[in-house]
């Protein structure tokens, strides 16, 4: 078992900590800030800076400890050029076995030929959840939002996987709740995310192996 920071099979989460741990705590900068939750911990990923809604606590709780951490802070240049982490409840082999037949086909791209990728749909129940920080400098600033996909049973919307969306703010007021057949939900998330619909909806293609570890 990996611990979750070790700088030696890792560095470069311990030099994210450090960044991300200055970032929040420099007043100058124009979207860093103080937060409620504000604590002396020397981890990014012990800070918890997220109030999560019932809604999302229903399906979320603890998530941090129990979940698989999925990436590191990556810079998600659809998502409003945020970084952002993703966690799965329960969708780490799908995520797995997906990530790698995308890289497959990738590099069977490079190499002018043909691979037709197999991708595998995730199993209901599973939750997707994404933490948004605003990017500061090109580093990871203040939380700013989370943003949920959840795996309903089949017929919640066929249309869209059966995939539930939500957004809420950092102090957990949900900003948006519904599926794609939901006019305001299509056009703030499902209309994009349907672009991946042979991934089964689910872009992701960072795949941070250590952090896959760190709870296990
Ligand atoms: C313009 C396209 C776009 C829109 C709009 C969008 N997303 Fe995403 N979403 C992405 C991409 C791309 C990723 C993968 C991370 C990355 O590379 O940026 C992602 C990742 C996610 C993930 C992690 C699982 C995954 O697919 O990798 C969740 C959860 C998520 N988005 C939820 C939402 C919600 C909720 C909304 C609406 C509030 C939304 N997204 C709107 C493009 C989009």
């Amino acid at each position: 078992m990996l611990p979750l920071v070790d700088s030696k099979s890792f560095p470069k989460l311990s030099a994210l900590a450090f960044l991300v741990l200055t970032g929040f705590g420099t007043s100058t900068d124009s979207n860093a800030g103080e937060s409620p939750h504000k604590t002396n911990v020397t981890n990014p990923f012990e800070y918890q800076p997220f109030t999560l809604s019932k809604d999302v606590s229903e399906v979320s709780v603890n998530y941090r400890t129990r979940w698989s951490r999925l990436t590191g802070f990556e810079l998600s240049g659809l998502h409003w050029n945020q970084f952002v982490v993703i966690y799965t409840s329960s969708g780490l082999k799908t995520y797995k076995r997906n990530f790698y037949e995308h890289l497959k086909q990738i590099e069977a791209d490079d190499e002018d030929e043909e691979y037709d990728p197999e991708y595998k749909t995730y199993p209901v129940g599973s939750v997707m959840l994404k933490e948004n920080y605003l990017t500061n400098e090109g580093r990871p600033g203040k939380p700013t939002t989370l943003t949920l996909m959840i795996k309903r049973k089949p017929g919640f919307y066929p249309q869209g996987g059966d995939w539930e969306y939500i957004e809420t703010d950092i102090n957990g007021k949900i900003i948006i709740k519904g599926n794609g057949g939901d006019t305001a939900v299509k056009k703030r998330c499902a209309s994009c995310h349907i672009n991946i619909a042979d991934r089964d909806y689910i872009f992701s293609t960072f795949l941070t192996e250590p952090a896959l570890h760190a709870h296990k």
